[in-house]
Protein backbone atom coordinates (compact mmCIF):
# COMPACT_ATOMS: atom_id res chain seq x y z
CA UNK A 1 0.00 0.00 0.00
CA UNK A 2 2.79 2.44 0.74
CA UNK A 3 4.79 1.96 -1.99
CA UNK A 4 1.51 2.82 -4.47
CA UNK A 5 1.07 5.74 -2.54
CA UNK A 6 4.69 6.79 -3.27
CA UNK A 7 4.12 5.78 -6.62
CA UNK A 8 0.76 8.12 -7.19
CA UNK A 9 2.44 10.98 -5.30
CA UNK A 10 5.36 10.91 -7.70
CA UNK A 11 2.98 10.61 -10.97
CA UNK A 12 0.89 13.43 -9.51
CA UNK A 13 3.85 15.75 -9.21
CA UNK A 14 5.63 15.42 -12.36
CA UNK A 15 2.01 15.83 -13.98
CA UNK A 16 2.08 19.34 -12.12
CA UNK A 17 5.33 20.44 -12.65
CA UNK A 18 4.79 19.42 -16.66
CA UNK A 19 1.91 21.21 -17.15
CA UNK A 20 2.91 24.35 -15.61
CA UNK A 21 5.82 24.31 -17.31
CA UNK A 22 4.44 24.18 -20.35
CA UNK A 23 1.87 26.40 -19.93
CA UNK A 24 4.46 29.46 -19.30
CA UNK A 25 6.13 29.21 -22.58
CA UNK A 26 2.98 28.85 -25.55
CA UNK A 27 2.94 32.76 -27.23
CA UNK A 28 -0.86 34.15 -27.33
CA UNK A 29 -1.98 32.37 -31.01
CA UNK A 30 -0.87 34.43 -34.08
CA UNK A 31 1.44 36.65 -31.92
CA UNK A 32 4.98 35.45 -33.24
CA UNK A 33 7.67 35.18 -30.96
CA UNK A 34 10.67 37.78 -31.11
CA UNK A 35 13.17 35.61 -32.82
CA UNK A 36 10.84 34.89 -35.82
CA UNK A 37 10.09 38.15 -36.67
CA UNK A 38 12.19 39.04 -39.42
CA UNK A 39 13.64 42.81 -40.03
CA UNK A 40 12.82 44.75 -43.29
CA UNK A 41 16.09 45.02 -44.76
CA UNK A 42 16.23 47.73 -47.43
CA UNK A 43 16.39 46.62 -51.09
CA UNK A 44 18.90 47.62 -53.15
CA UNK A 45 20.91 50.51 -53.04
CA UNK A 46 21.09 52.30 -50.09
CA UNK A 47 19.46 55.91 -50.90
CA UNK A 48 18.93 57.33 -47.52
CA UNK A 49 15.85 59.36 -46.16
CA UNK A 50 14.92 62.46 -46.90
CA UNK A 51 13.62 64.88 -49.67
CA UNK A 52 15.70 63.06 -52.56
CA UNK A 53 14.39 60.17 -53.93
CA UNK A 54 16.17 59.62 -57.31
CA UNK A 55 18.71 61.81 -59.16
CA UNK A 56 19.81 61.37 -62.87
CA UNK A 57 23.27 61.84 -63.13
CA UNK A 58 24.80 62.66 -66.39
CA UNK A 59 28.37 61.02 -67.51
CA UNK A 60 30.25 64.11 -67.56
CA UNK A 61 31.05 66.57 -65.52
CA UNK A 62 29.26 69.77 -65.46
CA UNK A 63 32.20 72.38 -64.79
CA UNK A 64 30.45 75.43 -64.37
CA UNK A 65 27.97 73.54 -61.93
CA UNK A 66 30.97 71.92 -60.14
CA UNK A 67 32.57 75.47 -59.60
CA UNK A 68 29.05 76.33 -58.29
CA UNK A 69 29.06 73.70 -55.71
CA UNK A 70 32.76 74.60 -55.04
CA UNK A 71 31.78 77.93 -53.77
CA UNK A 72 28.90 76.81 -51.53
CA UNK A 73 31.14 74.02 -49.99
CA UNK A 74 33.68 76.79 -48.54
CA UNK A 75 31.32 78.85 -47.73
CA UNK A 76 29.00 76.30 -45.62
CA UNK A 77 30.70 73.22 -44.79
CA UNK A 78 34.69 73.75 -44.27
CA UNK A 79 34.09 74.85 -40.48
CA UNK A 80 33.79 70.92 -40.05
CA UNK A 81 35.11 69.64 -43.74
CA UNK A 82 38.28 69.75 -44.43
CA UNK A 83 39.42 67.59 -48.37
CA UNK A 84 42.08 65.42 -47.94
CA UNK A 85 41.71 65.13 -44.09
CA UNK A 86 39.34 64.11 -41.34
CA UNK A 87 37.77 66.93 -39.29
CA UNK A 88 34.68 67.30 -37.27
CA UNK A 89 33.38 65.53 -39.82
CA UNK A 90 34.66 62.64 -42.05
CA UNK A 91 37.37 63.53 -45.44
CA UNK A 92 34.97 63.81 -48.49
CA UNK A 93 37.53 62.81 -50.85
CA UNK A 94 35.85 59.93 -52.59
CA UNK A 95 32.75 59.72 -50.87
CA UNK A 96 30.40 59.96 -54.41
CA UNK A 97 32.29 56.18 -54.26
CA UNK A 98 31.35 55.07 -51.20
CA UNK A 99 27.53 56.26 -51.35
CA UNK A 100 24.77 56.35 -53.41
CA UNK A 101 24.35 60.46 -54.90
CA UNK A 102 20.64 60.38 -53.94
CA UNK A 103 22.58 59.21 -49.98
CA UNK A 104 24.97 62.32 -50.26
CA UNK A 105 22.29 64.88 -51.18
CA UNK A 106 19.85 63.79 -48.42
CA UNK A 107 22.55 63.89 -45.95
CA UNK A 108 23.39 67.38 -47.10
CA UNK A 109 19.51 68.41 -46.60
CA UNK A 110 18.02 66.36 -43.83
CA UNK A 111 21.27 65.24 -41.34
CA UNK A 112 18.82 64.90 -38.33
CA UNK A 113 16.22 62.20 -40.05
CA UNK A 114 19.35 60.82 -42.31
CA UNK A 115 20.49 60.08 -38.07
CA UNK A 116 17.71 59.25 -36.95
CA UNK A 117 16.86 56.47 -39.29
CA UNK A 118 19.59 55.62 -41.70
CA UNK A 119 22.10 52.88 -40.41
CA UNK A 120 25.44 54.55 -42.46
CA UNK A 121 24.60 57.91 -41.14
CA UNK A 122 23.97 56.10 -37.36
CA UNK A 123 27.48 54.82 -37.50
CA UNK A 124 28.98 57.83 -38.70
CA UNK A 125 27.25 59.75 -35.77
CA UNK A 126 28.73 57.02 -33.39
CA UNK A 127 31.99 57.27 -35.01
CA UNK A 128 32.18 60.90 -35.27
CA UNK A 129 30.32 61.66 -31.84
CA UNK A 130 29.08 65.21 -33.24
CA UNK A 131 25.86 65.90 -35.38
CA UNK A 132 26.22 66.91 -38.79
CA UNK A 133 24.60 70.89 -38.68
CA UNK A 134 21.66 71.48 -41.50
CA UNK A 135 22.94 74.12 -43.60
CA UNK A 136 19.41 74.97 -44.93
CA UNK A 137 20.84 74.48 -48.61
CA UNK A 138 18.37 74.13 -51.71
CA UNK A 139 17.95 70.92 -53.64
CA UNK A 140 19.97 73.41 -56.13
CA UNK A 141 22.85 74.13 -53.92
CA UNK A 142 23.19 70.40 -52.35
CA UNK A 143 23.30 69.38 -56.26
CA UNK A 144 26.00 71.60 -56.74
CA UNK A 145 28.34 70.35 -54.13
CA UNK A 146 27.40 66.93 -55.13
CA UNK A 147 29.13 67.69 -58.54
CA UNK A 148 31.90 69.29 -56.71
CA UNK A 149 32.74 65.92 -54.92
CA UNK A 150 32.20 64.31 -58.30
CA UNK A 151 35.65 66.26 -59.09
CA UNK A 152 37.76 65.42 -55.58
C1 LIG B 1 28.79 71.21 -37.60
C2 LIG B 1 29.70 70.45 -38.42
C3 LIG B 1 29.32 70.12 -39.83
C4 LIG B 1 28.93 70.95 -40.86
C5 LIG B 1 28.76 72.47 -40.83
C6 LIG B 1 28.76 70.10 -42.01
N1 LIG B 1 29.00 68.79 -41.70
FE1 LIG B 1 28.89 67.18 -42.95
N2 LIG B 1 29.26 65.95 -41.42
C7 LIG B 1 29.59 66.34 -40.13
C8 LIG B 1 29.75 65.16 -39.31
C9 LIG B 1 30.14 65.18 -37.83
C10 LIG B 1 29.50 64.05 -40.14
C11 LIG B 1 29.46 62.57 -39.75
C12 LIG B 1 28.01 62.18 -39.48
C13 LIG B 1 27.48 62.70 -38.18
O1 LIG B 1 28.22 62.73 -37.19
O2 LIG B 1 26.30 63.09 -38.16
C14 LIG B 1 29.21 64.59 -41.46
C15 LIG B 1 28.94 63.80 -42.57
C16 LIG B 1 28.81 64.27 -43.86
C17 LIG B 1 28.67 63.47 -45.04
C18 LIG B 1 28.73 61.94 -45.10
C19 LIG B 1 30.19 61.55 -45.24
C20 LIG B 1 30.44 60.11 -45.50
O3 LIG B 1 31.58 59.68 -45.32
O4 LIG B 1 29.50 59.40 -45.87
C21 LIG B 1 28.56 64.31 -46.10
C22 LIG B 1 28.38 63.94 -47.56
C23 LIG B 1 28.61 65.65 -45.57
N3 LIG B 1 28.78 65.61 -44.21
C24 LIG B 1 28.52 66.79 -46.33
C25 LIG B 1 28.44 68.07 -45.80
C26 LIG B 1 28.19 69.27 -46.61
C27 LIG B 1 28.05 69.27 -48.12
C28 LIG B 1 28.13 70.31 -45.74
C29 LIG B 1 27.83 71.75 -46.07
C30 LIG B 1 26.56 72.03 -46.68
C31 LIG B 1 28.36 69.79 -44.41
N4 LIG B 1 28.54 68.44 -44.49
C32 LIG B 1 28.37 70.58 -43.26
C33 LIG B 1 29.72 67.63 -39.68
C34 LIG B 1 29.36 68.76 -40.38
Amino acid sequence: MKTINVIVAIVVAALFIGCGGGEQREAPPGVKPKSMVKKEEPAGPDKGVGPIKSIDIPATIDDALAATGKEVFEAKCTACHKIGKRFVGPDLTGVVDRREPEWIMNMILDPELMVKENETAKALLAEYMSPMANQSLTEEEARSILEYFRTL
